[in-house]
């Protein structure tokens, strides 16, 4: 019987546990065993006491749980051959033949260096003693599959990542909420959502709260005394025509193109002393990643879960480590390495202060 390990890694997202509960379901009902490792890394570089191997009804009502269920964490040992070395190990003694890991890029470019290393993890286990030549046999290569679990949206090569659209319901409903508030009181909100180095949260968010600006990385607006022109004349606009409160959604990562951060705190400052706007800053923090994931985010775990099983069972040395996709809303497989490459090229585009490209390098939501 083939044995599949899945992990979460990394921040969590809502719709991780649901993930997680398809890979068991689907590993189960194509005839193989299913293996939790917990706490991310953590549980492959400690083994026994980190691996479990679950049945059916241990993922019983995870479909709608939030965070996930079989724990998270940043590993720096796993950063070390040594620990991938331990890692290694841990795999062998439990029997394990394929690792399905749900977790942010980072996540899932270690667990691709880990493959890529693989023979010669064996080889230096064997040569040590720490593993037989019998233990390994069949197990010459490490299958992998990635699910992108993050809220941030962040990964190139899917439209969507498990998590995000919870998130920015939850962003949505805060920003209601405090709507009514400044409504009452004629107040400004500056309004902190996460994302990281992505504006998609609070691009969404801004579009489905009608929020009057909108601060992201992608876009930057210009550097010194000009920055806050053209959202001061918006503001100034929306209130002429009668607007009594005013949003503003500044996403965690937002520059100027020279940047330099652009925060809450500078904003607030401008509404305040410019406009002289009663103006309040809150920070949503992480209230939008916990809670229960949205129905979206509970179909795209369940439908790439049951992809990931399938791409483990069936892979070919083509795609050595595939990452389970969605495009235009039919579920793929990417090249893991090939999404983060591209992922990592909106960063470098940034850098080089060349935000059209940023722009057209993330998912077509971006994309003017
Ligand atoms: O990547 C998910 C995320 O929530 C980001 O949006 C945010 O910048 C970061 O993680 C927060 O991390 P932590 O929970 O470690 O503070």
């Amino acid at each position: 019987k083939k044995k599949i390990g899945i992990m979460t890694s990394g921040g969590d997202s809502p719709g991780m546990s649901a993930a997680v509960r398809a890979v068991v379901r689907t590993a189960i009902y194509r005839g193989c065993e299913a293996y939790a490792i917990y706490d991310g890394y953590n549980g492959l570089v400690q083994g026994k006491s980190g691996i479990k191997k679950m049945e059916w009804q241990d993922v019983r009502g995870w479909l709608s749980e939030g965070g996930t269920l079989i724990g998270t964490a940043r590993n720096a040992e796993f950063r070390e051959r040594s620990g991938r070395l331990k890692a290694a190990k841990n795999l062998i003694d439990n029997g394990i033949d394929a690792l399905i890991i749900c977790g942010g890029d980072g996540s899932l470019t270690g667990a691709d260096l880990f493959r890529s290393e693989w023979p010669g993890l064996l080889e230096e286990l064997i040569a040590t003693g720490q593993v037989t030549e019998e233990a390994c046999k069949d197990k010459e290569t490490l299958t992998i599959a990635g699910l992108v679990g993050s809220i941030d949206n962040d990964m190139a090569e899917t439209d969507v990542t498990i998590g995000a659209y919870s998130s920015l319901a939850r962003i949505c409903q805060m920003v209601d909420y405090i709507d009514t508030t400044a409504q009452s009181h004629a107040r400004a909100f500056v309004i902190e959502v996460m994302g990281r180095h992505c504006g998609w949260l609070a691009l969404m968010s801004g579009l489905a709260t009608n929020a009057d600006f909108i601060f992201i990385p992608e876009r930057p607006v210009p550097h010194g005394e000009d920055w806050s022109k053209e959202m001061r004349e918006t503001v100034l606009r929306h209130r002429r025509k009668g607007k009594r409160k005013t949003v503003i959604i500044v996403a965690e990562g937002a520059i100027d193109d020279d940047l330099q951060p652009v925060t809450a705190t500078m904003v607030q400052k401008v509404l305040s002393d410019d406009l002289k706007l009663d103006c309040r800053i809150t920070t949503l923090g992480h209230v939008q990643r916990g809670g229960p994931p949205c129905a979206y985010d509970r179909m795209l775990a369940t439908l790439q879960g049951y992809d990931a099983v399938d791409a483990v069972l069936s892979a070919s040395p083509d795609v050595p480590s595939p990452v389970i996709s969605i495009r235009e809303n039919k579920i793929c497989r990417t090249p893991l390495m090939e999404a983060v490459a591209l992922t990592k090229s909106v960063a470098t585009a940034i850098k080089k202060k060349d935000f059209d490209t940023a722009v057209s390098l993330r998912n077509s939501d971006f994309q003017d």
